[in-house]
């Protein structure tokens, strides 16, 4: 069986739109995010990078982190410093224990404290189950599982030795729940991330840590460009979800945003699907 088209791409780094970095900016609305400071990873492009410029847009400091491409990573700095915002950029690797540690000290290096920590960075690699290398699958989980696990852990500690509140929000996907055939290592990683939602939420709750997820459906990023410009796999695609269209990365960082913001303090241990309705699709008979 061959394997669908998102895997054409033997890997594909999660990536955005720049043009959603104009809206992303343009939507925020208040200074909600005033004094915070949020790291937010893998967010030199695409879902993330839209998160660090609406989260600076309402006024918090962020971590813009990156593993790879630099540029992308200054020109959102250098885009949240133009729009009168503060950030500060951190190359790491979210797999790697060293990384994940530098990625909090820098927040409270360079800004004095980290009250809200964005897991964004992913990646995801299609392949047949039968032909799942260990490899692969140890970078899928690496990144976003483990990395997700152990960043939190980093943040948590600094959190309840300061007796400070934060707030966890991961970058799930409508797959925490819905099947992807082909993709079984990120489908993994992204049910792990649905339970340790559910458990840290439990154990954090008490020191006034929440922690939710947002599962994002079909979003228009760099990873579903070759989708976008073939017509019938896009349509294919657009059949599935009732509102007729892809995300933007611009609209899931509005939730993340809400999801930060002094007004979301209870809500805690939920999963928040953006997807146009795609997990709900039926069709008539
Ligand atoms: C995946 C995309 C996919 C979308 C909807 C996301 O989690 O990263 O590749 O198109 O889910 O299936």
């Amino acid at each position: 069986m061959s394997t669908p088209q998102t895997a054409t791409a033997p890997e594909t780094q999660k990536g955005g739109d720049p043009s959603d970095l104009a809206a992303s900016a343009k939507f925020a609305v208040s200074n909600r995010l005033q004094g915070k400071v949020a790291v937010i990873t893998g967010s030199s492009s695409g879902i993330g990078q839209a998160i660090a410029v609406r989260l600076a847009g309402e006024g918090a400091s962020v971590i813009v982190n990156y593993i790879g491409g630099a540029q992308r990573a200054e020109d959102t700095r250098a885009f949240i410093d133009k729009s009168g915002g503060k950030a500060f950029v951190v190359q790491g690797d979210v797999s790697k224990a060293a990384d994940r540690d530098n990625l909090i000290d820098q927040a409270y290096l360079q800004f004095g404290r980290c009250d809200i920590l964005v897991n964004n960075a992913g990646v995801e690699i299609g392949a047949d189950f039968w032909d799942v290398t260990e490899e692969d699958y140890d970078k899928v989980l690496n990144i976003n599982l483990k990395g997700a696990f152990f960043l939190s852990q980093a943040f948590v500690k600094r959190l309840i030795d300061a007796k400070q509140p934060g707030r966890i929000i991961n970058i799930s996907s409508v797959h925490e729940d819905m099947v992807f055939p082909h993709f079984d290592s990120y489908s993994a990683s992204k049910g792990g991330l649905r339970m340790l939602m559910r458990n840290l939420a439990v154990e954090l709750g008490p020191h006034d840590i929440t922690v939710n997820n947002v599962a994002p459906g079909a979003i228009v990023t760099p990873i579903n460009r070759s989708l976008l410009n073939n017509k019938e796999q896009l349509q294919a695609l657009l059949n599935n979800i009732p509102l007729g269209r892809m995300g933007t990365s611009a609209e899931v960082a509005g939730l993340v945003a809400y999801l930060a913001c002094e007004e979301a303090a209870y809500i805690t241990g939920s999963t928040f699907i953006m997807d146009g309705g795609l997990m709900r699709n039926y069709h008539e008979q």
